[in-house]
């Protein structure tokens, strides 16, 4: 008999939240090890305490896994351990051996087993001006990872209010309409709107104070966003930069670095990307955004607890690749050798 494990966290107590997380995480497990119905004998689920909006199993009968038994437990509680986690055992007969039983872990559950991760995940947050995308660009290509730039996100669906004239605090209702997607068109990623290339688009003065100030501070449009952001993440090996994503976007990330460096280093860093501007207006633009970005109530900017910190400023674009090298291959190393429950 096969003994099957796997978690995955629901994305709030409700109801209907926590039987799609518990449907997901059973459809990837019968997936993965090839099982049908009728070979499971039984399941366990476990839900932390924050979580009494439904019985998991509830799932799996929606599921057509009617002659399993079933049963719903409480996790023992363990003091800042992993919140809303639905911790599934299968036990299924289909003539394989225990040697071959493929794991699930989904979700922020890929934080329980790093050492089961499918995927490979690099973090690198930081301030604007400090070189992110610069970096991530670089490690990408040399360890044949995709870039994921959540910052362009924010852009284009800033792009999106600006043209309806609107913004997410008065409208929330209209973005059910907006469909950002990322392609990769010669390795360089390109960001479309309801199907419309807008890259070319993104880096207006408008666009970047709007992306700030009236998008990212909204909480749906960081829901929304940040699915999208996870689903690309799960599917591929990625370096993604941003804000938040080491500590909301991907806090089961193998490798989280947080870049920084001084204004004034940030200042010239910019001035460098951009055509015009002087410095005076750059310096005070980038400190209203640092400012706006690391005070909202949202996803603020911040240092996860576990991101590796590197201070840039003294440093030139290959000594910060080698170090991130280094610091990546160290850190996948590490995470293949960890695993909880
Ligand atoms: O990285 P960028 O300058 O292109 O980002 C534009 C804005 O989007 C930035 O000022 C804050 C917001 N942002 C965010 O809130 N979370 C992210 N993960 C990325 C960007």
């Amino acid at each position: 008999m096969l003994s099957i494990r796997g978690a995955i966290t629901a994305a709030e107590n409700v109801r209907e939240e926590i039987l799609a997380a518990a449907e997901e995480l059973l459809n990837e497990i019968i997936g993965a090890n090839t099982l049908t119905n009728e070979q499971i004998i039984s399941i366990i689920f476990t839900v932390t305490e924050d979580l009494d909006a439904a019985y998991p199993a509830e799932a799996a009968r929606r599921l057509g896994i009617v002659q399993a038994g079933l049963l719903c437990m409480r996790d023992m509680y363990v003091k800042n351990s992993l919140q809303r986690c639905i911790r599934v055992i299968v036990f299924a007969e289909n003539g394989k051996s225990q040697s071959e039983a493929v794991h699930i872990y989904l979700r922020e559950a890929q934080i329980l087993r790093k050492d089961l991760a499918r995927t490979c995940a690099v973090a690198i947050d930081g301030p604007s001006g400090v070189g992110k995308s610069t970096l991530a660009k670089a490690l990408a290509k040399e360890l044949s990872f995709i870039y994921v730039d959540t910052g362009a996100m924010y852009r284009a669906a800033a792009v999106y209010y600006m043209r309806l004239a609107t913004w997410p605090e008065r409208d929330e209702s209209v973005l059910s309409d907006m469909r950002i997607s990322i392609e990769y068109i010669d390795g360089v990623q390109h960001i479309f709107l309801n199907g419309e290339d807008v890259t070319d688009q993104l880096r207006t003065k408008e666009v970047t104070f709007a992306s700030s100030a009236k998008i990212s501070v909204n909480r749906a449009v960081r829901e929304k966003l940040l699915y999208l952001q996870r689903e690309i993440a799960q599917k591929n090996n990625v370096i993604m930069d941003g804000r938040d994503i080491g500590t909301r976007v991907l806090p089961w990330a193998q490798v989280k670095i947080y870049l920084d460096a001084d204004i004034h280093t940030r200042t010239l860093r910019r001035l460098n990307d951009i055509i015009g501007g002087d410095y005076e207006t750059v310096k005070k633009e980038i400190e209203s955004r640092d400012y706006r970005d690391s005070h909202r109530e949202h996803d603020p900017l911040t240092k996860a607890e576990d991101a590796i910190y590197l201070d840039t400023g003294n440093m030139s674009l290959d000594e910060v690749k080698q170090k991130a090298l280094d610091l990546i291959r160290e850190g996948i190393a590490v995470s293949l050798s960890r695993g909880i429950t």
